[in-house]
């Protein structure tokens, strides 16, 4: 089925979208306040230099199926759905500016005032959570006078495209996520990306408008890494690219999910330790890693949330379950829990620990000498009778895995607030506290 569409904004993302969708049999009516670029596609020119955008347009305009013009309600009132592909940059101070949004969104409400069929709204162009459902949907409610979900349907949906791959990236992209309030909204454009072979991503708009920042702070991330690694490599003489071909053959733990879930601080005797280690040597070397040098303090400010919460629930009486940084190890060096448990004590919080793997009477050498001599005030709040810790807390804090879920929804009670930080799975969490808040989730 061939659908009208007309798009919003004929930028990068916008003209790219408006040839590829063209080709693929759709009639496309490319919208813009810029004359130069309206008449450039109008005349089969691609207004931006991109790979295979010349051909493209060129086609389209051959086979009449793309049309520019500055006229945004002839465009809405002649498509069946919008696409808005303006463009969000930054203000002075950072702030997203939202002015070209809002101001196509008053236009095509305008113009939903005077269509007789429902129209989908679907925004593209990169903005915050929130922003689809709380600034552009009550305008667009406004000025057509309609209700959205009943009238129009409103729907977000992301785009991954790279400057300079555009139209392959658009082809091909890594996965297509649409975003919407109600499924039902999406039956458009699941026939229009019918033919593109990606994993197809149905979910809420605001889980849609995050998955663009996370996409690109990691990449960013990535970028800066991968920079300041490098930097220490060339400084130190040591082959970059030899390193950085292996390291990215681990699809184990390097390039994979391993470490992308949200949880608690990392700790245990290595990644502080060895971050230390390269950040000093950075330093002897007057190299500034602001990236690297910023983990440590990220990691700290994580441990601040944590007793900020236990902090806001009001409650004095803490179970804190597991010790070690991760269950199944004793070791208590750095572990992030332990900084924790101090934290709340300092607090004058009444705080109990139970740890499997860690407790005195099973403890030897050099971590019971650790708890007895480092953390002797832990040492003497640490028990291995899980039910008596759990008895007399009024907030109990999943610190590592080693409490199975039966166990613990067998000690649960529903006045105590557990505090997740290990970010167990749906399936996993333990029932029997009505409270139940993760750290970063
Ligand atoms: N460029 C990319 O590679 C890329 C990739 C993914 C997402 N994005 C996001 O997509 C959005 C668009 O990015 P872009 O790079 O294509 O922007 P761009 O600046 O290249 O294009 C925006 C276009 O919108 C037009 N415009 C402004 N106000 C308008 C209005 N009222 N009516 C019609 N057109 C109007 C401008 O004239 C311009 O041609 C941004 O939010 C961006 O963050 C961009």
């Amino acid at each position: 089925m061939s659908l009208s569409i007309s798009i919003f904004g004929l930028g990068y993302v916008g003209s790219v979208s408006a040839a590829c969708f063209a080709s693929m049999g759709h009639k496309v009516i490319g919208v813009d306040v810029s004359r130069s670029k309206v008449e450039m596609l109008e005349s089969g020119r691609t207004p931006i230099i991109e790979a295979r955008m010349p051909e493209l347009v060129a086609e389209a305009n051959k086979s009449s199926r793309l049309h520019a013009t500055c006229d945004a309600v002839g465009a809405v009132l002649n498509s069946h759905l919008s696409f808005v592909c303006v463009g969000t940059p930054s203000l002075k101070n950072g702030k997203l500016d939202l002015s070209h949004i809002e101001t196509v969104a008053h236009e095509i409400g305008a113009a939903i005032r005077q269509k007789k069929a429902s129209h989908l709204f679907v925004l593209r162009s990169t903005v915050l959570p929130g922003t689809t459902e709380n600034v552009v949907l009550p305008i667009l409610e406004q000025e057509s006078g309609k209700k959205a979900g009943r009238d129009f349907a409103v729907c977000f949906h992301p785009e991954f495209m790279r400057e300079g791959s555009a139209v392959a990236d658009f082809l091909n992209p890594p996965y297509t996520i649409l975003g919407a309030s109600d499924t039902s909204h999406l039956a458009p454009l699941r026939e229009l990306y019918k033919s593109v072979r990606a994993p197809l991503y149905e979910v809420t708009i605001p889980v849609a408008e995050m998955v663009k920042y996370f996409s690109n702070c990691y990449h960013a991330l990535k970028v800066g890494f991968a920079n300041e690694m490098g930097t220490m490599c060339k400084h130190l003489g040591v082959d970059a690219d030899q390193v950085t071909k292996i390291f990215t053959t681990d699809t184990k733990l390097n390039i994979s999910p391993a470490y992308l879930s949200p949880g608690f601080a990392f700790g245990g005797s290595c990644l502080p330790k060895d971050l230390r280690a390269i950040t000093y040597k950075a330093k002897e070397l007057d190299l500034k890693l602001p990236v690297l040098e910023s983990l440590m303090p990220s990691n700290v400010e994580h441990i601040a949330r944590a007793v900020d919460m236990v902090m806001s629930s009001g409650k004095k009486r803490i179970a804190q379950l597991g010790l070690s940084f991760k269950a199944g190890t004793d070791d208590l060096r750095e572990s992030p829990q332990v900084q924790l448990i101090k934290r709340l004590m300092g607090e004058g919080l009444e705080v109990r620990v139970w740890d499997e793997d860690v407790s005195l009477g099973r403890l030897a050498g050099a971590n019971r000498q650790y708890i007895e001599e480092v953390i002797p005030h832990i040492g003497s709040v640490l028990t291995d009778d899980l039910a008596d810790v759990m008895r007399s807390a009024e907030v109990v804090i999943l610190g590592n895995k080693s409490a199975s879920r039966e166990r613990l929804a067998s000690l649960l009670t529903p006045r105590q607030i557990v505090i997740d930080l290990i970010h167990l799975d749906h399936a996993k969490r333990p029932e029997g506290a009505n409270t139940y808040e993760g750290i970063c989730w």
